[in-house]
């Protein structure tokens, strides 16, 4: 066997290239993990194109990995070789600080995130905190899981948080990698859903997903064709655009709430008249715990959620973040890094 592993990092802003490193011993807290599959989200950019603030190259990207630990740190005892598990974006928090110990581990103030300040799951073998990894069901493919543990956590527990009830109108804006995951979500849980996207392409796609309604962004205005749909309770903005999800604040039932998992690069202008008359509101969410991970694999096992997913080889990281970041992929590009399935 040999003693190095292969992974693909930022080596330059924009510049991914394949790296050979010596195979890590975990600290006594953490475990080493042989990954199997690891996707490709659209936060990887904040790594690939070096925009997350205090980010230090050479770093791994990637925070929806799944594979079997290979070993474990010497204070490790609920993990053990051989087990299947995941990692998602928030892999660890630092457990002294404010938010921490009121169990807040999103808010913490030093968290441990997955190729951001640690290396992540581009790579045949990566490092994560035992404290941070969730178990992986048997029912579930590595490539299949993967996706789940950002797309899918993000995205369903948005939803499961949100206040809407089975009935309630809830909208998904944009159809890609979270969004065509919050579209199967909002229907298994019983939401009148939408699918909101640019063009008309995707509309078929979006309804053998499970949406009801299919709104084309482009052809006319997309919050009236909410208001003629009665209004929605919820709208889970997950396009990356500011200007878009701007414009969709009018189409909020009253008391509607915007719930906003993107992260545009430019401002969201808001009319201040759209959220006062109506009460509307609008809120940030920033993906989940380790253990809304578990509940989101839980969920998706038992209501029959899949991603749809493109692999590519470990080797061809850098075509599948391009055609991810084209709106080429459909829905989410899924990294193979040992084969195993
Ligand atoms: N809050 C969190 O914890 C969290 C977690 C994961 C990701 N994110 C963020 O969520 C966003 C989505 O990530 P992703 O991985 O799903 O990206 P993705 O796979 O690239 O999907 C984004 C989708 O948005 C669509 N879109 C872009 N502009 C649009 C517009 N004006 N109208 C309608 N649709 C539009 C694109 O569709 P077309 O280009 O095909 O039209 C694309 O399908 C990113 O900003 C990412 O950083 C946040
Ligand atoms: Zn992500």
């Amino acid at each position: 066997m040999k003693n190095t592993y292969s992974a693909m990092a930022v080596v330059s802003p924009g510049r991914l290239e394949l790296v050979e490193r010596a195979i890590p011993t975990p600290a006594s807290q953490q475990v080493l993990i042989r990954v199997e599959a690891c996707g490709v989200c659209h936060s990887d950019g904040g790594t690939i194109e070096a925009g997350f603030p205090g980010l230090e190259l050479p770093r791994v990207p990637g925070h929806e990995v799944v594979g079997r630990i290979e070993a474990v740190g010497t204070d490790v005892t609920r993990w053990s070789i051989g087990q299947r598990v995941g990692v998602g974006f928030i892999g660890g928090y630092d457990g002294s600080c404010p938010s921490c110990l009121r169990g807040d581990f999103v808010n913490c103030e030093n968290p441990v995130i997955s190729g951001v300040t640690s290396d992540g799951g581009y790579a045949e073998l990566m490092l994560a905190e035992s404290h941070g990894i969730v178990s992986v069901p048997e029912d579930l493919t590595a490539t299949d899981a993967a996706p789940l543990l950002c797309a899918g956590l993000t995205t369903f527990n948005a939803l499961r948080n949100s206040g809407a009830r089975g009935g309630d109108l809830v909208a998904i804006l944009g159809v890609g990698g979270l969004g065509h995951l919050g579209i199967q979500f909002a229907r298994k849980m019983g939401f009148e859903t939408v699918a909101i996207g640019r063009g008309q392409d995707k509309e078929s796609l979006a309804k053998d997903l499970g949406a009801h309604h299919y709104i084309n962004s482009d052809a006319g205005s997309p919050a009236e064709a909410l208001q003629s749909l009665g209004g929605a309770t919820v709208i889970l903005a997950t396009a990356p655009s500011g200007k878009s999800i701007g414009k969709l604040v009018p189409g909020l039932a009253p008391r509607g709430k915007m719930i906003v998992v993107a992260v545009p690069g430019e401002p969201i202008p808001i009319q201040g008249y759209d959220l006062v008359f109506g009460t509307r509101s609008i809120e940030g969410m920033l993906t989940g715990k380790i253990i809304d991970g578990a509940d989101t694999l839980k969920f998706s096992v038992l209501q029959d959620v899949r991603p749809m997913v493109e692999t590519f080889p470990l080797k061809d990281a850098a075509t599948a973040y391009a055609k991810m970041m084209r709106g080429d992929v459909r829905f989410r590009a899924v990294l193979i890094a040992n084969q195993t399935e």
